[in-house]
């Protein structure tokens, strides 16, 4: 009655994932495929959304097409603390967040919102690749969800309409726009600046519409979010060094069998590796198309950056994130 390969039926859609009875060509009768979703507030050529496409590749591939993944871009599903909340819930099975967002969940992902905390690069995954990365991944079951995989960031650096940012002086009485995150907020006020916190998705408007001067980001979000179009001034103190984190729901993950699990994970591990070789590759050739379209970009001193948020590290002293941080300047 129905031709071989063509989708039979829907059944039910709950729990982060749709059952969807599929008849697998040349074969007779169905085979129950899952379709987990994943939203996120990034763009279609961002490289965390290209290593996700990938990740959703490799899911077919590994599962024989029993478990796929349908992926939602551009903040679609909801903003980044939305789609942490659906994922909380099971209604969505996966999402990718910034771990800024995060730290509105979990207290002690504030760390990477500290300025100038990593050494370099090295030292950063030395930290995220490390007991203190995995033990941040396993802090998110007490929020009903699983860290899965990190993903580079880069290094955030500010962007403004108008006024290129070469010391924190510059900084001041301008609106900039950061995420949901009190160290965020902290960082921007302990620089001088007024932070005025938003939604990614809302950015560009308010821009635009001069609601607010500036944000700060790392090239490959300036330029997929195209920004760039409103803001000509790039200046890359590189204050912060902030992941991005896979997450699955904890209800998601516990529908699944162990098989399943299996190739989720892998997936997602596949997906990590490949997104760290795109992010170079697509930093510099985010800054170039950013200086094509007439964006300055400036490398400022970071000294006085540095020495003016020096009081900020001092007031984590004796606090869990304090410690936090002592353990991760530690790490070689
Ligand atoms: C980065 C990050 C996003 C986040 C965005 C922001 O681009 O990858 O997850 O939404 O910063 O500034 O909100």
């Amino acid at each position: 009655m129905f031709a071989a390969g063509v989708l039979v039926g829907l059944l039910v859609a709950t729990c982060g994932y749709t059952w969807v009875l599929r008849q697998p060509s040349g074969a007779v009768g169905g085979v129950a495929v899952k379709e987990l979703k994943l939203g996120h507030s990034l763009d279609l050529n961002h490289p965390v959304h290209l290593a996700m496409e990938r990740m959703a590749e490799r899911l077919e591939e590994l599962s024989g097409g029993r478990l796929t993944l349908s992926i939602s871009p551009n903040g679609q599903l909801g903003n980044e603390v939305e789609c942490i909340e659906l994922t909380q819930r099971g209604s969505m099975a996966l999402t990718k967040t910034s771990t800024a967002t995060l730290e509105g969940f979990l207290p002690e992902f504030a760390a990477f919102g500290v300025p100038y905390l990593f050494r370099d690069e090295e030292h950063f995954w030395s930290v995220l690749h490390g007991e203190i990365g995995d033990e941040l991944l396993e802090a998110c079951t007490t929020q009903n969800l699983r860290g899965l995989c990190w993903y580079d960031a880069g290094a955030r650096s500010f962007y403004t309409v108008k006024t290129p940012i070469n010391t924190p002086a510059d900084l001041k009485g301008l609106k900039i726009r950061v995420q949901e995150s009190k160290t965020a907020i902290a960082m921007v006020e302990a620089l001088g600046g007024a932070p005025t916190p938003m939604n990614f998705g809302e950015l560009y408007t308010s821009l635009q519409q001069s609601l607010v001067d500036g944000a700060e980001n790392n090239p490959p979000s300036f330029s997929s979010s195209r920004h760039y179009e409103v803001c000509k001034e790039y200046s890359l103190d590189e204050h912060t060094m902030v992941p991005d984190l896979l997450l699955v729901s904890e209800i998601a993950w516990q529908k699944l069998s162990e098989q399943e699990q299996g190739w989720l994970r892998q997936a997602a591990a596949d997906s990590a590796v490949l997104q760290r070789e795109l992010w170079k590759e697509r930093s510099d050739k985010a800054l170039e198309v950013v200086q094509e379209s007439g964006v300055q970009v400036t490398r400022p001193d970071k000294q006085p950056f540095i020495d003016a948020v020096r009081p900020m590290h001092e007031s984590y002293e004796g606090t869990d994130v304090g410690a936090l941080l002592e353990r991760i300047l530690a790490v070689e």
